[in-house]
């Protein structure tokens, strides 16, 4: 039941420090502060590659898990939407891990995608919320987030909880191949085991973020710019904006910006910046500057850092407390949900059940 709450997304968007926390204590023993034994079946010292693939927001996941297996364990990751990876015949190494992620574990292209891999002889790992799904079935591996069921149409505690386990299992990655040592692993985990504790402060913003989404929902496009792991963030606010609100939007890298899309910036033009104070920041200012001189409206979601040495004019400053560089795409999804949600709420949608969608796209 959605409880006290106008709809499931609200809910779910709201259960996330809880799930969270029941997800990460599967991956992380907090008290010795190292990757719980045998909680990552998977010997990434054996493989030299993950090829990866999933749909949509769960695609999404996966684009900043390369950013994460790549910078901590040294780790390459090809990844693809599963309806491309599963026609373009990549060629597949025996030495790389297949890696799914879903929340249904029934989505045809990325089961199709499995089935393909599998074919080919890789060992199979899934990030499933469905234990009993067709996906965690048929996989050798099975890392399960424990979101609960997700009711909304639009992911949201899944998303989350994919991220936290992609973040557990580069953190495991990285100390099974030696590109981290005892000490930084320890300080990966306490950095990890803090994410409920800043998603409830980022819940906090809610009110803020409702008289945001008021404006938003006046206007006929957006932009959503990031770098580094928050361009994959960009991607995922774009689409839970059209999915539920029916405004259109893009997500862009932020470096990308000039090379077309900076065409579109006008006074009409809200463009949401997702920045935190990280080593991508001083580049995502400096695109910020472009879209400001062009009269685009920006609305800034950064940390009290990023505010305080950012001098732009902005329509709107979202805050977030200053998070480790780890946590902060889990807990920047968190404005972005809200958005997103609020938008759609004064749009008057079906929040929940938003039309030509299904929770679980089983056909191609
Ligand atoms: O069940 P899955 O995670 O495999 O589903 C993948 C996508 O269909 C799903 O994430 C979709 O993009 C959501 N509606 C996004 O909010």
């Amino acid at each position: 039941s959605k409880g006290n709450h106008r709809h499931f997304m609200e809910k779910e968007i709201h259960e996330q420090p809880e799930v969270i926390s029941h997800t990460l204590a599967y991956y992380l023993d907090f008290s010795k502060g190292t990757i719980r034994a045998g909680s990552a079946p998977v010997d990434f010292a054996k493989i030299d590659r993950i090829a990866a693939s999933a749909c949509g927001t769960a695609y999404y996941a996966g684009l900043v898990g390369k950013y994460w297996f790549e910078h901590i364990a040294r780790l390459p990751v090809d990844i693809d939407v599963a309806s491309e990876f599963r026609y373009r015949e990549m060629p597949l190494s025996k030495d790389s891990l297949a890696l799914f992620v879903s929340q249904s574990g029934e989505t045809a292209d990325t089961l199709a995608s499995l089935r393909y891999c599998k074919q080919q002889g890789l060992s199979i790992g899934t990030i499933v919320n469905v234990r009993e799904s067709t996906m965690a079935r048929e996989s050798n591996t099975v890392f399960p987030t424990l979101a609960g069921p997700e009711v909304g149409v639009a992911s949201t505690k899944a998303f989350t909880c994919q991220l936290s386990v992609l973040a557990s299992l580069a953190v495991a990655a990285g100390k099974m191949r030696g590109t981290i040592n005892e000490e930084e692993e320890r300080q990966l985990v306490r950095e990890l085991s803090e994410i409920p504790r800043y998603a409830n402060q980022a819940l906090r913003l809610e009110e803020q973020i409702e008289t945001i989404s008021r404006d938003l929902s006046q206007v006929k496009h957006v932009l959503y710019l990031g770098r580094g792991t928050s361009f994959p963030l960009a991607l995922e606010g774009a689409l839970k904006l059209k999915e539920i609100s029916y405004i259109h939007a893009e997500g862009y890298a932020a470096g990308e910006l000039k090379h077309g899309p900076i065409a579109l910036i006008d006074e009409s033009m809200p463009v949401i910046v997702i920045a935190p104070y990280d080593r991508w920041f001083e580049k995502t200012v400096s695109n910020m500057q472009e879209v400001a001189a062009r009269g685009g409206k920006i609305i800034l979601i950064t940390d009290e850092k990023g505010a305080a040495a950012s001098t732009l004019k902005t329509m709107h400053t979202i805050v977030l407390p200053n998070t480790p560089e780890i946590i902060a795409p889990i807990i920047y999804a968190l404005p972005i949900q809200m958005l997103a949600y609020y938008t759609a709420v004064f749009m008057g949608t079906d929040v929940d059940q938003p039309r030509n969608l299904a929770k679980s796209v089983t056909v191609e």
